[in-house]
């Protein structure tokens, strides 16, 4: 074959046809240049902060179909795209790590160029937890459509397993929400302080109560039933 037969088909900028597909010479140019930082972190927190962004535009994506498919009946579609949303915060709860290599001191810095930026108005954020109010919605009217309540789904064995399979799917979301929401506290305390308030004057105190929230409360009371069911059962 000649270098001609692979030459690029693809319309648009880019030397190849993986750079016009993927669109690399935008992407790459949405960090700031050396010129423009106001320290040399800034890339980090910028990768960090925009590859984030991409995760939670992926899971919330996944969220909004598994949100037609749960209303459609079609439940082991849904977990398969709630699958992908779970791992997709599992990945943005790993990068987290990549800002503990900031010094408290050069993120001072990085800070100052952020004027009122704050994760409050992460578009992904704030699209997955939308998407997740619409999910428990259709998730509740599912268990209803089957006459069941959520204590004899979780007690029915194999014989509503896909419906079983979602309820857990969806725990585990919610779960993963939380162990993001401390660990992102403990890479705050890292960068700034627990007493300190944030660019949008929250103090950073909030972040600590808000990892106790759940958007899915009845998937954890459930168990507290069932340990009661259990307890009583056994004669305590
Ligand atoms: C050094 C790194 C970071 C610092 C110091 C930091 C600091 C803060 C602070 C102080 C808040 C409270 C709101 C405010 O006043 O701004 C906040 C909230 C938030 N941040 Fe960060 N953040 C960091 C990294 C990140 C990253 C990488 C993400 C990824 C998307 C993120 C997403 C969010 C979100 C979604 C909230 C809202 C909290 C919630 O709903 O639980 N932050 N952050």
């Amino acid at each position: 074959m000649t270098d001609e037969a692979y030459a690029p088909i693809l319309e648009g900028p880019g030397a190849s046809d993986y750079e016009r597909y993927l669109r690399t010479d935008e992407l790459l140019s949405l960090q700031k240049n050396p010129e423009e930082m106001a320290d040399r972190d800034e890339l980090l927190f910028q990768v960090v902060h925009q590859s984030s962004e991409l995760w939670l535009k992926l899971g919330a994506f996944e969220l909004e179909e598994a949100t037609a498919a749960t209303a459609e009946g079609r439940i082991t579609d849904a977990v398969r795209c709630l699958r992908r949303t779970n791992l997709a915060l599992a990945y943005v709860t790993d990068q987290l790590e990549m800002l503990d290599h900031m010094a408290p001191w050069e993120y001072h810095q990085v800070r100052l160029a952020l004027g009122h930026g704050s994760g409050f108005d992460s578009p992904g954020w704030n699209r997955m937890r939308e998407e997740m109010t619409a999910l428990g919605r259709a998730f509740d009217d599912a268990v209803q459509a089957r006459g069941l309540t959520l204590v004899e789904l979780y007690r029915s064995g194999r014989d509503h397993d896909d419906l079983y399979q979602l309820a857990e799917q969806l725990a585990e979301l919610d779960g993963r929400v939380a162990v993001w929401r401390y660990r992102h506290l403990v890479t705050v305390h890292r960068a700034i302080g627990g007493g300190a308030v944030g660019t949008q004057g929250t103090p950073v105190e909030m972040l600590e109560r808000l990892i106790r929230h759940r958007a899915f409360p009845r998937l954890w009371h459930v168990r507290d039933e069932l340990t009661r069911l259990a307890d009583e059962a056994a004669g305590g």
